[in-house]
């Protein structure tokens, strides 16, 4: 007989009690008394109450049913007579399929704080609040393909190495299989020779899947990426990772409106995606942060719980702002004016976290697109705004800034137009002879285009109501730390 009879225990949280016998497997939790075991298996926040006969069960046996030790449990369904739950199971037989020293076992039934927990990723899936993020992190991932599947997008694979540099910030982890003990072949003037390398040249991972994705949008007309992405920035913050999830859409005949409203339907369909199907997950979460935030001054603390900010986000069309706008508001705000900003404000500064925060956090209070970025300082594929003044060129860009968060999307319009393109590249010192397959696409048919990528981590931070991109991923990829 194969092993796996059983049921899973949400399915069994809402089965009616008919005393009928079923099988369960998961881990120990708790064992009090001698006699409840709260089993958990990893389908529910909830765990399943085990009844324990002890009187009639083997003392060796009991002593073996340990927090963290994996059982296997048969038994009958019962209506339960305690609180906290409508059923529970009677066991008739108990098979410890895997021991757990409870001297040794990290995870003791009590609270951890976060940091303890990121030092055992590999144990925290089995505590109530990782186990609450990954569920919701999964729904995400599924609601995401069925979102760009719905609508007839074609989910695209972009190279994970590449030669390309996307973004053109240099932030890439080399890809090489040349000795790194100095003999590796060189050129004259003493630099590494990568036309001895695997690839004949030098190669990296990818940044982004944008590049490639706008050559599947040429043809398929609307595609989507989902996938790592590696950035070598040397940012320790509470919002960057160095291999991170990212979506990518890329569409043709979308312009920036086009793009911008598909990305506000798509984080709208996430979010109702979370709370439907994983309500007592958000409830939990969301009971975790108020505790959290009990710590903090008042000040810092949200204006509203996690399902209620969630909810708002539903019913509430998302700000949209122009960057000149942006600065505007800025210049006008108390923080400003009593210097409290750290960083200056200015037409043409890129806008820090402290301004961003300003804006979604305190002046419109919720979230927020700004458009028409300087081109200065946004990237080489962005479309040129024509009718700009001099010294002031903006681009069809667009960020979406989120409460607690930050930028959780950057996307704009493309520039199709060759002979821009080209300048632009130049400008920026963007080779273009490397990339005469990203040219073509301007060579041959091109069309007003757009795309954004949603940094997939940020989304599930937003969600969740975590505080820390390390606390949303299994295991987290940070500078000087690549555990597990
Ligand atoms: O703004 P970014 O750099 O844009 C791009 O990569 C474009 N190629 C996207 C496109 O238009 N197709 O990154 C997009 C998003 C950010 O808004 C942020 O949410 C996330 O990716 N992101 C990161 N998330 C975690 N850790 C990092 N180091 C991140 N860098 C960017
Ligand atoms: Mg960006």
């Amino acid at each position: 007989m194969a092993f796996n009879h059983r049921i899973k225990i949400t399915a069994l949280l809402r089965t009616a009690p008919e005393q009928q016998d079923i099988t369960v497997m998961g881990w120990v939790r708790t064992f009090r008394s001698n006699r409840f075991i709260a089993l958990n298996d990893g389908s529910t926040i909830s765990n399943l109450q085990v009844v324990v006969d002890f009187e009639n069960t083997d003392e060796a046996l009991l002593r073996r049913i340990t927090t963290g030790a994996c059982l296997r449990v048969a038994g009958k369904l019962v209506a339960s007579t305690g609180s906290g739950q409508t059923v529970e199971v009677h066991a008739t037989q108990i098979d410890i399929l895997g021991d757990s020293d409870p001297e040794k076992f990290p995870l003791q039934p009590k609270k951890h704080s976060l940091e303890f927990l990121r030092e055992i990723a590999h144990l925290r899936p089995r505590t109530q609040t990782f186990g609450a993020v990954y569920r919701l992190r999964n729904t995400l991932a599924a609601a995401t393909h069925e979102f760009f599947q719905g609508r007839g997008f074609v989910y695209w694979h972009s190279p994970i190495i590449t030669a390309s540099d996307a973004e053109g910030a240099g932030e890439m982890f080399r890809v090489t299989t040349l000795p790194m003990d100095g003999t590796a072949p060189r050129l004259e003037d003493g630099s590494i020779d990568y036309r001895e390398d695997f690839f004949g040249k030098a190669t990296n991972l990818t940044v982004s899947g944008q590049l490639e994705g706008e050559l599947g949008a040429m043809a398929l007309s609307e595609i989507y990426t989902f996938g790592p992405t590696f950035r070598a920035e040397n940012s320790n913050t509470a919002r960057h990772l160095a291999e991170f999830w990212m979506i990518e859409p890329e569409m043709a005949f979308y312009d920036l409106e086009d793009n911008m409203n598909l990305a506000e339907d798509y984080i709208r369909y996430l979010i109702e995606a979370a709370m439907s199907r994983n309500a007592d997950d958000l409830a939990f979460l969301d009971q975790r942060l108020q505790e959290e935030e009990k710590a903090l001054p008042q000040d810092k603390r949200s204006d509203m719980g996690l399902k209620d900010k969630l909810q708002f986000v539903i019913d509430n069309k998302f700000e949209r702002i122009t960057y000149t706008e942006a600065i505007d508001i800025l210049l006008n705000s108390t923080p400003y004016k009593k210097k409290k900003f750290q960083y200056e404000v200015a037409w043409g500064i890129d806008l820090q976290s402290e301004h961003e925060r300003y804006l979604v956090e305190k002046h419109f209070k919720k979230p927020v697109i700004v458009t028409g970025y300087p081109a200065a300082i946004k990237a080489f594929y962005m479309r040129m705004n024509d009718g700009c003044e001099p010294g002031r060129e903006t681009v069809a860009a667009m960020d979406i800034l989120a409460p607690g968060i930050g930028e959780i999307v950057g996307g704009s319009q493309r520039e199709e137009r060759l002979d821009k393109l080209l300048a632009r590249m130049d400008a920026m010192g963007i080779p273009a002879h490397e990339m005469e397959w990203f040219l073509d696409t301007r060579r041959f048919g091109a069309c007003p285009h757009s795309g954004f990528g949603l940094g997939f981590e940020r989304m599930v931070q937003f969600v969740t109501g975590m505080t820390n991109i390390r606390d949303v991923i299994p295991f987290a990829r940070t500078p000087k730390n690549c555990e597990f």
